[in-house]
C-alpha cells in the first residue's frame, strides 16, 4: 500500500439547511439469535445470582439500557430457517427439544417468543421478528402474525391468551426469512423462488395486520455471485408488499493489515449505494411512487472465533460459539461503520449490530458478571448522542490507497439536533501514527460551545477488555482538545481514535 504525503488536516464543511435526513433511531438496533450463549447464559439464566424472578439477567439489561437499543431482531439468523415458532410458546414442559441444524446444537425451546416479548418490555426495546421462510410457508407466516397481533376470538390469538398473554404484542416489524440467497441456508432458494414466496408471505401477513412493515432478504454480502440480480428479482416479485430490503456484512482482519481492515467502511459505503440504486431501478421500471428503504440488519466485525468454532462438539446445548473477543482496532472499524450508516440516513432506516450478547457482541457474560467489549463504546455513544438530522458534509481530508479503493484518513459525520440546540460530530482517525487537526466553520451555529470531546484510543491496536480487566479500553475525556473560536471549531483527533465531539448552546 502506498501512503500519500499528507497534511494531517481534516476540514468539515456544513450548511445547516443542507441535510441528508433524519436519523431513524432504529439504525441503532441489534440482534439476538438462538445461537451459542446469546439467549441462554446471555440474556436468560434462571438461577444465576443476577437473574430476576423470570430468569432474565439484570446486569445485562442494565448494559443494554445504557446503549439504548431501540429494536432487537430475533430469533435468527440462520437459526430461523428451520424454526417452528409454535415450539417456543405455551407451557415449558410441553416444549420440544429439537436438533438445531444451522449451528449443530440442541435447542431446548425453554426460551421462546413469549419470553422474548416479555424481555423486550423490561429492556424497553421493540421487537423485529423474523419468520421461517426456509422450511415453512406462508400459512405459518400468517399464523404467527395472528398469534402476535390479533386481539382475541380466533384460534391463534386465543392460544396466546391461553398462554397467559391477554393483550396482543402488536409486533410492527417482520423479517421475511433470513439470507435466503445463501447456499448454507436451510431452504435456500433462487431469487425468483424467494421473491415470489416473500411477496406472498408479505401479502398474507398484511391481510392479518395491515399496519405491519416487512423486510425482504437482500444479499447476505456484497461478495455473493448473485448480488445485484438477487435484489432486482426479489423486488420485482415482492415490491408491493415489501417495505425494506436487507443488507448483511461482516469484516475481519485475518491478514493483520490494519489500514486495509479500517478501510472496509469504504466497501460498506459502496454496498449501500449500490443497493439504493437497484431499489430505485425497480421503482422506476414499476413506475411506482413507493420507495424501498434499507435495513442493514446484520453488520459487525466477525473473524476472531472462526478457527475455534471449527472444533466444536455437535449436538450440545448453547456452547461458547462465535465468541469474538474484540480488540481496540475492531472498535475503530465499528465506529467507521456507524458513521457510514449515518451518512446514508436518507435510505438506511434500520440497522442491527450483530449481535448483542456473547455471540459477536458488545456485551459478554460469565456466571459471575457482565462486561463491555471494546466495540460497546462507539455503538453506545452513537446511539446515545447520534439522534437528530444528519448534515450533508463536504469533508476535505487526505486519502490512502486500500484494497477497497481510496479511503479517507478520517471518517466523519455531523448530526444536528435543533430541538435541543445540540451538534454532534463523530470522527474516526484511521491514521495509525499521526494526529489530525479538525476544523469546522460553525458560524451558522452562533453561541454553540464544546460540551464534551470523548476519545477512544489505545497504544495497542490489539488491546481487549476482559472480565478481569474490563476497563482496559474505554473512552477518555479530552474536552480540552476542542474549542470554538470566532465561530470556528478546532479539534485534535489523536492517531488511531474514535471521537465524539458534542456542542451545544
Ligand atoms: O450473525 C451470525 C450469522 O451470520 C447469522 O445467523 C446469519 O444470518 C449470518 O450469516
Amino acid at each position: 500500500m502506498k501512503k500519500q504525503k499528507t497534511e494531517n488536516k481534516v476540514q468539515i464543511c456544513i450548511d445547516r439547511d443542507f441535510t441528508i435526513g433524519k436519523v431513524d433511531k432504529r439504525i441503532y438496533g441489534s440482534f439476538i439469535e438462538h445461537l451459542g450463549r446469546a439467549v441462554y447464559e446471555g440474556i436468560y439464566q434462571p438461577g444465576n445470582k443476577f437473574a430476576d424472578k423470570d430468569g432474565y439477567r439484570k446486569d445485562v439489561i442494565k448494559l443494554i439500557k445504557e446503549i439504548g437499543v431501540p429494536i432487537v431482531r430475533y430469533p435468527g439468523g440462520n437459526f430461523v430457517s428451520a424454526f417452528n415458532w409454535e415450539d417456543s410458546v405455551g407451557p415449558k414442559k410441553n416444549r420440544p427439544r429439537r436438533i438445531e441444524l444451522a449451528w449443530g446444537v440442541v435447542e431446548t425451546n425453554e426460551f421462546g417468543l413469549d419470553e422474548f416479548m416479555n424481555w423486550c418490555k423490561k429492556v424497553k426495546t421493540e421487537p423485529m421478528y423474523a419468520i421461517n421462510l426456509g422450511t415453512r410457508g406462508i400459512e405459518d407466516a400468517k399464523n404467527v402474525v395472528e398469534y402476535c397481533n390479533i386481539k382475541s376470538g380466533t384460534l391463534y390469538s386465543d392460544m396466546r391468551i391461553k398462554n397467559g398473554v391477554k393483550d396482543p404484542y402488536n409486533i410492527k416489524l417482520w423479517c421475511l426469512g433470513n439470507e435466503m440467497d445463501g447456499p448454507w441456508q436451510m431452504g435456500h432458494m433462487t431469487a425468483e423462488e424467494y421473491g415470489r414466496k416473500a411477496g406472498r408471505a408479505g401479502h398474507i401477513m398484511k391481510l392479518v395486520d395491515p399496519t405491519i412493515e416487512t423486510v425482504a432478504c437482500g444479499s447476505s454480502g456484497l461478495g455473493m455471485a448473485t448480488f445485484g440480480e438477487w435484489e432486482r428479482i426479489v423486488l420485482e416479485n415482492s415490491y408491493d408488499t415489501t417495505d425494506y430490503l436487507s443488507l448483511h456484512t461482516y469484516y475481519g482482519n485475518q491478514k493483520d493489515d490494519t489500514p486495509n481492515f479500517l478501510a472496509s467502511s469504504v466497501a460498506m459505503d459502496k454496498f449501500i449505494s449500490q443497493v439504493v440504486s437497484i431499489c430505485d431501478y425497480v421503482k422506476a421500471i414499476k413506475r411506482s411512487d413507493k420507495t424501498i428503504n434499507l435495513s442493514f440488519d446484520e453488520w459487525n466485525v466477525w473473524y476472531h472465533s472462526n478457527e475455534q468454532d471449527k472444533k466444536l462438539e455437535k449436538w450440545v446445548e448453547h456452547p461458547h460459539q462465535l465468541e469474538d473477543i474484540y480488540n481496540f482496532e475492531d472498535a475503530l472499524l465499528v465506529g467507521s461503520m456507524l458513521i457510514t450508516l449515518l451518512r446514508h440516513a436518507d435510505r438506511v432506516k434500520i440497522a442491527c449490530l450483530a449481535q448483542l450478547v456473547n455471540v459477536i457482541a458488545p456485551i459478554m457474560t460469565s456466571d459471575t458478571g457482565a462486561w463491555r467489549q471494546t466495540i460497546f463504546y462507539p455503538y453506545m455513544q452513537a446511539s446515545v448522542y447520534g439522534r437528530g438530522e444528519v448534515l450533508n458534509t463536504v469533508v476535505k481530508v487526505p486519502t490512502y490507497e486500500s484494497e477497497h479503493g481510496d479511503a479517507p484518513y478520517v471518517d466523519s459525520v455531523v448530526i444536528a439536533d435543533d430541538e435541543n440546540e445540540a451538534l454532534t460530530i463523530f470522527a474516526v482517525n484511521k491514521n495509525l501514527e499521526d494526529d489530525f487537526e479538525l476544523s469546522c466553520d460553525l458560524r451558522q451555529y452562533a453561541g454553540y460551545k464544546v460540551v464534551e470531546h470523548s476519545v477512544l484510543t489505545h497504544k495497542d491496536l490489539k488491546a481487549i477488555n476482559s472480565e478481569k480487566n474490563p476497563d482496559n479500553v474505554k473512552p477518555v475525556d479530552m474536552t480540552k482538545s476542542s474549542k470554538v473560536t470566532k465561530g470556528i471549531l478546532t479539534s485534535k483527533l489523536p492517531a488511531r481514535s474514535w471521537n465524539v465531539i458534542r456542542l451545544a448552546k
